[in-house]
C-alpha cells in the first residue's frame, strides 16, 4: 500500500530550472501532506543517493525539472537503487529532454514539427533574410532558457551565442505564428488542452512564471474537431517516446495544423502551472492529480 510508505519529493537540483522545481516540489509536498502521506522534501545534489537511504525513502515523487531530473540520468540512479519513482523511465526522459533526438521519434510516429536545422558548436552559421523569423533553442532546456526569436539578421548571431551557453547543439526553426496551446496526459490519457496568450513576444521564462504575463484559456477555443486531434496528437506523442504517466505536449495551431514543438516529461506542478490547470478544469483538483501521479507508479 503506498499509504504506508515514505514519500521522497524530489526537488531543486542542479538544473536551470532549479527555482521553477523547487516551487512544483513546495506544492507536491504540500499537497500529500494534505492527504496525509509521509513526505520528505529531497533538495537534490550530488550527494542525492546519500539523503536516500538516510531519509530512508521508498518512493520518489519526481518533481525536478531540466538536467540531472528530467533527462533520465536521476531516473538511472532510482533504478539501480530500486526506488520506484513518478513519471517517465530513464529512455523516454532522456529522449524528451532532447530535442534533436526525440524529433525523429515523434516525426517517426505521424506528428507534425517545425522544419528545423540542428547546428554543433564548430559549425559555420549565418541565416538567409527570407529564412526569417526563426526561434533559436538549447537541444536540452527547458522553461524557455536559452530560446530566443529572431526577426532581423543581426540579431542572429546574439541568439546563437545565448544558445550555446546551454550545450554543444543548438535548433533553429522556422517561428510559426499561430495560437499556442498545450495538451496534458495523465495516468496515460490526453484530458485536456488549454490556449496560452502570452503578453510577451512569445511564451517566454518572463510570460512563464511571472504572475500576469500570460493568460490561460481553457479549453483552449478551437473546432472540436481540432480539439480532438489535438489531444489524439498529445497522446501520440506521449506513447511515441514511451512516457509514462503524464506529460505535457508545446503546439503552436495553425489554420488547423499543429505543429508539436517539445514533449515534457516533468511538466510543472505548481498549483497554478499548465498540467495542473487542465486537470482542474476537467474537475480533477490539484491534490487529487498529485495522488493519481503517486499511485500509478
Ligand atoms: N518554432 C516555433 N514557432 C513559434 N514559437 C516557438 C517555436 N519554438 C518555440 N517557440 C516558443 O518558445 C517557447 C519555448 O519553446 P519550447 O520548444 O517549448 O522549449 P522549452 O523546453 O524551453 O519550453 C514556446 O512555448 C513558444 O512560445
Ligand atoms: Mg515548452
Amino acid at each position: 500500500m503506498m499509504r504506508d510508505k515514505r514519500i521522497g519529493v524530489l526537488m531543486g537540483g542542479l538544473s536551470s530550472e532549479r527555482a521553477v522545481s523547487l516551487k512544483s516540489g513546495a506544492a507536491v509536498t504540500a499537497a500529500l501532506n494534505r492527504l496525509g502521506y509521509d513526505t520528505v522534501a529531497i533538495d537534490v545534489d550530488h550527494e542525492v543517493a546519500t539523503a536516500l537511504r538516510a531519509q530512508k525513502v521508498e518512493v520518489a515523487f519526481n518533481a525536478l525539472h531540466g538536467r540531472f531530473g528530467e533527462d533520465g540520468t536521476i531516473q538511472g540512479l532510482l533504478e539501480i537503487m530500486h526506488i520506484p519513482y513518478t513519471g517517465s523511465g530513464v529512455l523516454a526522459s532522456a529522449l524528451g529532454m532532447n530535442k534533436a533526438a526525440s524529433r525523429h521519434v515523434l516525426m517517426a510516429a505521424g506528428l507534425v514539427m517545425p522544419s528545423c536545422r540542428v547546428i554543433c558548436l564548430d559549425d559555420e552559421i549565418s541565416i538567409s533574410p527570407r529564412d526569417l523569423p526563426v526561434v533559436v533553442k538549447p537541444v536540452a532546456e527547458g522553461s524557455s532558457v536559452g530560446v530566443s526569436l529572431v526577426f532581423k539578421e543581426d540579431d542572429f548571431p546574439k541568439a546563437v551565442a545565448e544558445a550555446f551557453q546551454f550545450g554543444q547543439q543548438i535548433l533553429v526553426e522556422p517561428y510559426i505564428r499561430g495560437m499556442e496551446v498545450a495538451v496534458g496526459v495523465l495516468n496515460d490519457r490526453a484530458i485536456g488542452a488549454i490556449e496560452i496568450r502570452p503578453k510577451e513576444p512569445f511564451y517566454n521564462y518572463t510570460a512563464k512564471y511571472v504572475p500576469g504575463m500570460s493568460e490561460h484559456v481553457f479549453p483552449a477555443p478551437l473546432p472540436p474537431s481540432v480539439y480532438e486531434n489535438l489531444l489524439n496528437d498529445g497522446l501520440s506523442a506521449h506513447r511515441a517516446l514511451g512516457c509514462k504517466g503524464y506529460s505535457r505536449s508545446d503546439f503552436i495551431v495553425r489554420e488547423g495544423t499543429h505543429y508539436l514543438l517539445e514533449v515534457n516529461t516533468l511538466p510543472g506542478m505548481t498549483e497554478t502551472s499548465l498540467l495542473p490547470e487542465i486537470a482542474r478544469g476537467v474537475g480533477i483538483e490539484f491534490d487529487e492529480m498529485v495522488e493519481r501521479i503517486l499511485i500509478s507508479v
